[in-house]
């Protein structure tokens, strides 16, 4: 990769990381094998960054493509980069432990690159369930219990099982609570941003503490599961700005919704099974960026439009998925 438009970037650690990467959630709709295949493909046209976690029920599979194409000398093991998460059920004591044990256990992995945690609560549904499942043991966030999970996260740095930790989904409010308590600050935050939902409070806030915001749902997931899908989200795909620059380049919308991720400072991670999409989306990072005046007019495309509620994650009691994100 890297022709400047998608420099390999470098964490405060120190430690570098590819500035686009592969998601690897099958959303319900792909399986294990699909997704498998597809990161196999990926590696070989150039992937080196890949966002795993437990939940996704894949990394066993995936773990088998990353043992083929390391013996087989297709990429050498420090050239990959690969997330996982503790999945909401593991934050217990101890648990974080295991839960990446069986991550590199499945993952064939002697470590992961960061390991985070994926919602900052440990409510959880049921993989595949509807839009109105609620867990009844759910509770709000509680700054006390997430250090008590995030402590558990900085003993894998000491312990050399994860290069750096992360942390997801989180808002300014819920950071504010828990950053100056932290031993080992997360190098990594994965958000929900694409043009429609841009969340320029949070990003500017992880970028100016040295935390690298990594992009889900770069192109606006159109794919995603049902339970994730309201008559009022937006597509970003179609929206006038990024037709603009899609046709002023002789683009995909697509590869303007990652160029503007990257260029913007993200790294996106964008997921497919199609080859023709995935490799796509890697040469979107390469060859010509958006213009000055493209990025500013993308910039005021944003619509505050979160598609990834996490309604599913509500308390008894809570009012509405808004609850979540302290209506950011
Ligand atoms: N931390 C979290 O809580 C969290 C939450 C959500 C997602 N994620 C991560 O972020 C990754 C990406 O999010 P996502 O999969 O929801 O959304 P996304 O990457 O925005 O969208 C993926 C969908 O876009 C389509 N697509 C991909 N490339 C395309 C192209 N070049 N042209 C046209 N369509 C294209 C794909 O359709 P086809 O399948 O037809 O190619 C795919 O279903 C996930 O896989 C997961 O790893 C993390």
């Amino acid at each position: 990769m890297g022709d400047g438009l998608s420099p390999r970037r470098v964490l405060y650690n120190g430690n570098e990381i590819p500035g686009i990467g592969m998601g690897t959630f099958g959303s319900d709709r792909y399986s294990p094998a699909e997704v498998a295949a597809a990161v196999a493909g990926a590696i070989r046209g150039g992937y080196r960054l890949f966002d795993c976690a437990a939940v996704y029920g894949n990394e066993d599979l995936i773990g088998a493509v990353f043992e083929e194409a390391i013996n087989s000398g297709v990429v050498k093991r420090e050239e990959l980069f690969i997330f996982s998460k503790v999945w909401n059920d593991r934050h217990g004591r101890g648990e974080v432990l295991l839960s990446l044990a069986k991550t590199l256990r499945d993952l064939r992995l002697d470590y992961v690159d960061a390991f985070f945690v994926h919602w900052p609560f440990p409510n959880y549904h049921e993989p595949g369930c509807d839009g109105d499942a609620r867990n009844p043991n759910s509770t709000p966030f509680s700054p006390d219990r997430f250090m008590a999970t995030w402590q558990q996260m900085e003993r894998l740095v000491d312990m050399g099982l994860a290069r750096s930790i992360g942390m997801s989904n989180m808002t300014v409010p819920k950071l504010e609570a828990v950053l100056k308590r932290c031993r080992i600050k997360p190098a990594v935050l994965e958000m929900e941003l694409h043009p429609c939902f841009q969340q320029p409070r949070l990003f500017d806030y992880c970028v100016a503490r040295g935390i690298q915001p990594i992009a889900y749902c770069p192109l606006g997931s159109p794919n995603r599961p049902e339970r994730d899908k309201t008559p009022e989200d937006l597509v970003d795909m179609e929206q006038p700005e990024v037709l603009a620059a899609a046709r002023a380049h002789g683009i995909h919308p697509s590869a303007v919704c990652l160029k503007w991720a990257i260029q913007r400072g993200a790294i996106p991670i964008p997921f497919s099974v199609h080859e023709k999409n995935y490799l796509a989306n890697l040469r979107a990072s390469q060859g010509e960026p958006l213009t000055g005046e493209e990025m500013a007019a993308l910039a005021k495309a944003d619509k505050n439009c979160r598609l990834i509620k996490g309604q599913v994650f509500l308390w008894p009691g809570a009012r509405s998925w808004e609850d979540l994100w302290e209506s950011e």
